[in-house]
Parts: structure tokens; C-alpha cells; sequence
């Protein structure tokens, strides 16, 4: 199965976990804002925070370049300061262009200026890390 990991960060969080989770399932991993994600591929983790109550624009519009018959599946992962926060927008936006997205989502804490320091901590990358361990083996059974 042919996998690999796009992150989008603007304080760092995204690709801290994208980097433990692309490093724990020997994937490649790509930044959204400067890499070009090969095709074909079978499965997508996208992994990106969300600022505003929306993930950034410009991943989006990285996003939008993706198509549904090159990449068959995605599965998200998120962070926000309010730990709830998912990435709908990307959600939607992968499912028009004819892409399947897991309808689990990993969604952690991250911060925002002085609110939850510290997070996403060790425990909450390794959950993300658990996380994509089992939604791939879902895929792959
Ligand atoms: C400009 C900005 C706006 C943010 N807006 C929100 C928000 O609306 N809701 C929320 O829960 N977290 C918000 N956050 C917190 C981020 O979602 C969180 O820290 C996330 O982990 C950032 O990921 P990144 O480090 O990969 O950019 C915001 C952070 C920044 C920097």
C-alpha cells in the first residue's frame, strides 16, 4: 500500500507529530507548504492545526490540487488550543475532489499563546501515532 503523510504547520505542532508518525510507519512525509505530494498513492494522512475555528487557507488550496483518482483514501489528524477542534473544511474539501476520508479523526490538544502550554505533550503524539497504526491496519485488512 502505497502511503505517505502531508502536514501543514504554522507553530511547529503539525509537524512534530507528523514527523513521529511518518518516522513510526516508515512513511514519506511532505510540508504542504513547499513539497508536491507524488501520486498515485493509496492512502493520505493529513495533519494540520486549525487557527481560527478553520484549518489555513493555503493548506486548503494545496489540497484542492488533489485528485480523487490518484489518491484513494485520507485520514486526518488535527490539534487545537481547545483540543476539539477538527479540520472540516479539509474533510470536505478531499471528499469533493473524490477522495475517501476516514471518518475517524485523531484530534489532540495544541496551544494558542499562553493557553494549554505544553500540549501536544509526548502522550498525545503517541496517541497519534496509535492512531494511524490502527487506521492503516483497518485499510489494509
Ligand atoms: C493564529 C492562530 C489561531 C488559532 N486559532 C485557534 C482556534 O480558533 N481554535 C483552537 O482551538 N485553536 C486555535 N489555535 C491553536 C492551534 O490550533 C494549535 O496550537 C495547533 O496545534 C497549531 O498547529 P501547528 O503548530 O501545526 O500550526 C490557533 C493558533 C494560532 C497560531
Amino acid at each position: 500500500m502505497r502511503t505517505a503523510l502531508a502536514y501543514y504547520s504554522v507553530t511547529g505542532h503539525s509537524k512534530k507529530i507528523g514527523g513521529a508518525v511518518a518516522n513510526a510507519l516508515q512513511i514519506p512525509i511532505y510540508n504542504l507548504k513547499t513539497d508536491t505530494i507524488p501520486e498515485p498513492l493509496d492512502c493520505l494522512f493529513v495533519v494540520g492545526g486549525i487557527y481560527g475555528g478553520k484549518s489555513d487557507a493555503h493548506m486548503l488550496n494545496q489540497l484542492s490540487h488533489l485528485d480523487g483518482a490518484a489518491v484513494r483514501q485520507a485520514i486526518l489528524i488535527s490539534s487545537s488550543a481547545s483540543g476539539f477542534g477538527r479540520q472540516d473544511q479539509a474533510r470536505a474539501l478531499l471528499q469533493s475532489r473524490g477522495i475517501q476520508v476516514l471518518s475517524d479523526e485523531y484530534v489532540c490538544m495544541g496551544n494558542f499563546l499562553i493557553v494549554r502550554l505544553g500540549h501536544p505533550n509526548q502522550a498525545e503524539v503517541d496517541g497519534a501515532v496509535r492512531f494511524a497504526r490502527q487506521a492503516l491496519a483497518r485499510l489494509n485488512a
